[in-house]
């Protein structure tokens, strides 16, 4: 049973990772469709930039410093704001990189920010849900919590473990009218795929069994997969959606790319999608190894002062450029 109260107040809306992408979207949004915002980000130094945002979106919310993977930090928050409605799950991080390219401190930074951080939350807001007897959990997993991703091994098993986790604790809070839900994007255009990404530090190791396909892998994210991502708006007003809804649905499969594979993964073809990634995969390693040794004779030509037989293509991206940075 609600209060009179309850329905008057607005919802409480506690999100993670607002400084770009989704969160910071999110928050806008929310905000706007009348919800009690709690924008969270770790970094103090994007604060202003952020109430920036909000004040030019015309939204007004609370903005907090919060690093998901700081226990410390959680609590000194959920202690400032009082009970939560609804969490947003957002933050997360990637390191791209084959998995023996991806060091052991750099695969645990990824699961302490996409699953262990998550976990502290939902932790840290269901006593009081359970008590009031209601409130949303929204994780923000990914499509790649569905499906393997290849050179970005921590991260898919971390969202697979946030799903595995998203479907567990959702029969666990249904009789306390909790409810649990959890979104799986593709690939969309934010800093995560942008500025955000990093390349894991034995990325670039020629002793690696994996040297050409770390780069092969980067060449097709840059050439095929960030320029045909979808922008981040829709995931962001189907996160708000959600938070309205009386009874939303366990998961959301989000965006063209994500929604392709798991109709595929349904019609029993998970393995011909698997083939042809690799042969995806297979051809930018040989474009990027072409590339790379056309590059080196047009260096040879300019250092033994010969004319170049070919006309100077432009300038090859630098990894960082690429990237966004
Ligand atoms: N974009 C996609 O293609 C895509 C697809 C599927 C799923 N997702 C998921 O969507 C969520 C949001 O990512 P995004 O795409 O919007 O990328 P984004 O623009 O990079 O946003 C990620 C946010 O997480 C924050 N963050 C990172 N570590 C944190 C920590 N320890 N504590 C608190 N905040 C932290 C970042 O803060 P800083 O600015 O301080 O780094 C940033 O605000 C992530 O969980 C991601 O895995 C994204």
């Amino acid at each position: 049973m609600q209060t009179i109260m309850e329905h008057i107040q607005p919802k409480r809306v506690l999100l993670t990772g607002c400084s770009s992408g989704f969160g910071l979207l999110t928050a806008i949004h929310a905000a706007q469709a009348g919800y009690e915002v709690i924008a969270t980000l770790r970094n103090p130094a994007k604060k202003t930039a952020l109430n920036e945002a909000l004040r030019q979106a015309g939204a007004t919310a609370r903005v907090e410093i919060l690093d998901v993977t700081d226990p410390v930090s959680i609590q000194e928050v959920l202690d400032r704001i009082g009970p939560v409605d609804v969490l947003v799950n957002n933050a997360g991080i990637l390191v791209m990189g084959s998995f023996l390219d991806v060091t052991d401190a750099e695969a645990q930074r990824v699961w302490q920010t996409n699953y262990f951080g998550p976990v502290a939350l939902a932790r840290a807001v269901a006593p009081g849900m359970i008590q009031r007897r209601r409130g949303l959990i929204i994780n923000v997993a990914s499509l790649a919590g569905l499906v393997g991703h290849p050179f970005n091994a921590a991260y898919a098993a971390s969202k697979h473990a946030l799903i595995g986790f998203s479907r567990s604790i959702r029969m666990e809070l249904r009789p306390f009218g909790v409810r649990v839900v959890s979104v799986e994007p593709g690939y969309h255009k934010t800093e995560i795929i942008r500025a955000n990404a990093t390349l894991s530090e034995h990325f670039y190791d020629r002793q690696s069994p994996f040297f050409e396909w770390n780069r092969g892998f980067l060449r097709l994210m840059m050439d095929r997969v960030i320029p045909k991502a979808a922008g981040p708006e829709a995931v962001a007003q189907q996160i708000v959606r959600i938070i309205g809804m009386e009874r939303p649905r366990p998961h959301y499969v989000l965006g063209r790319d994500a929604r392709w594979a798991c109709r595929l993964q349904r019609l029993g073809l998970g393995a011909w999608l698997e083939k042809e990634v690799y042969s995806r995969l297979r051809r930018a390693v040989r474009q990027e190894n072409r590339r790379e040794s056309e590059k080196k004779a047009r260096r040879r030509q300019t250092n033994t002062g010969s004319p170049p037989a070919h006309p100077e293509p432009p300038a090859p991206r630098t990894e960082g450029q690429a990237l966004g940075k």
